[in-house]
């Protein structure tokens, strides 16, 4: 990484897949569900980390639950719906059931079949740690597992000025959209992180036919009024000094939403930057990423700033399932969240113009990644951009806020430090490999 130098392979690799599996996703704090999507007690959404699938669940003393999918007698998912509401959860192959704080709850012929059944014992396995921050639940498989807030290090002060901006806070919009992708899941992590590069020469068409702001003057491009935040943890931004003239809030939000914000919940300087600048993207490792830009969403209609979460969910080393949550300010006028989520599906859902555009390109690492020619020639992929004698980029030490900020994002220092964290990360085994490997 010091040369910007990286081998093609780590994008298809079924070995290296499963040391991502193993290593980073459940060891790492990963992003299940938001709070909105399950308010009551019983309520539930199917999620995934990794590739295992859990069940998200409130409840009944509105605790939350991130149960694994897999009955403890012989393995069947206990829940078979995406999403609904249940005090139990019954496995249609014997019928054993389970409360839903995961404790076994009975089988049928219990008092013939099961005289010494230790209940205690054959609960649902669960994640050893939840906890959340402004709505977004994260969950870690690791029993060693540092807290969230250590977890998210300096990123928990930028959460805080992004979605901690009134106590009445933010929803998901509907269901969250998902789709999956011929790509590798790390080539839309650094994306979402910091590639302001690819902006101008990617997206020109959305610029071209009227949908995104003038890419270079507007801040969304690598150069004015943009900049790279990051975190030797392999967390990132964009910042953005403001994409829209006044009356538009900093971060783009009209007057009638801005004036809902109660900056006095911010520290001192959590204010000063929310006066001045905001997040275009986020990526907190290793894979939710966040998204806050203003698009049209309709013909003529003035551009909304829409928030959304992507969880770049993998599904194998050259398969990502897309995930997609439109976010609403609980506090916003009629209208606004729904104008938000028509132009957050017209830019980034399914079908939106520059998701296209991504997905299409990143189906190119995984394909170089299984070449025998890129093999056989020896090819490496170039991080040298904002490398020493590369352009003008360099680190801001005037940055009065966390992390380290550099001058412009005309650089890819973020997607080194993220390429460092996967290689820290990927390369130590834990205490339950190592069990594992004992017995
Ligand atoms: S597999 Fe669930 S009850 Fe048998
Ligand atoms: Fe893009």
């Amino acid at each position: 990484m010091e040369q910007g130098i990286v081998s093609p392979r780590i994008f298809n690799d079924p070995e290296l897949y499963s040391y991502e599996l193993d290593r980073i996703f459940a060891r790492c704090w990963c992003f299940v569900a938001h709070e909105s999507e399950i308010p009551m007690p019983g309520d539930y959404v199917l999620r995934n980390i990794g590739q295992d699938q859990f069940i998200v669940v409130r409840d009944e003393d509105g605790q939350i639950r991130v149960l694994f999918n897999k009955c403890t007698h012989r393995g069947s998912p206990v829940c078979r719906v995406e999403k609904g509401n249940s005090s139990h959860f019954r496995c249609p192959y014997h019928s054993w059931v389970f409360k839903n704080n995961g404790d076994w709850s009975g089988a049928p012929y219990r008092k013939k079949a099961y005289k010494k059944l230790d209940a205690a014992a054959w609960g649902l396995a669960a994640a050893p740690h939840v906890d959340s921050v402004h709505g977004l639940i994260f969950a870690s498989l690791d029993p060693d597992a540092p807290t969230l807030d250590d977890y998210l290090g300096g990123m928990r002060w930028y959460l805080d000025a992004l979605l901690g901006l009134n106590d009445q806070g933010m929803r998901a919009i509907g269901e969250p959209h998902r789709w999956r992708v011929p790509a590798n899941w790390k080539s839309g992590a650094e994306n979402f992180m910091a590639d302001a590069y690819h902006v101008p020469s990617l997206h020109r068409s959305a610029e071209e036919v009227g949908m995104f702001p003038n890419i270079e003057a507007g801040g969304a491009g690598p150069q004015a009024g943009s900049r790279h935040v990051y975190f030797d943890e392999g967390h990132g931004m964009i910042i953005n000094d403001g994409f829209l003239p006044p009356p538009w809030h900093r971060s783009g939000f009209p007057p009638e939403v801005a004036d809902t914000f109660q900056l006095d919940r911010l520290a001192p300087d959590q204010q000063l930057f929310v006066d001045n600048h905001s997040a275009t993207t986020f990526l907190i490792f290793p894979n939710l990423g966040l998204v806050r830009v203003p698009a049209s969403p309709h013909p003529d209609a003035p551009p909304t700033v829409f928030t959304y979460l992507r969880q770049l969910q993998p599904s194998g080393p050259d398969t990502i399932v897309n995930w997609n949550w439109t976010l609403g300010w609980n506090s916003a006028p009629d209208g606004f969240n729904e104008d938000a989520y028509v132009a957050a599906l017209s830019m980034h859902g399914p079908a939106g113009i520059l998701e296209q555009d991504d997905t299409v390109v990143w189906g190119g690492p995984p394909t170089a990644g299984k070449s025998v020619f890129a093999r056989k020639s020896g090819m490496r992929f170039n991080f040298q951009l904002g490398l020493d004698g590369m352009s003008d980029y360099a680190e801001d030490t005037s940055w009065a806020f966390p992390g380290r900020a550099t001058t412009t994002a005309l650089g890819e220092a973020p997607q080194r430090a993220f390429y460092r964290r996967w290689l820290r990360e990927v390369s130590t085994a834990d205490h339950a490999e190592n069990r594992e490997d004992g017995q």
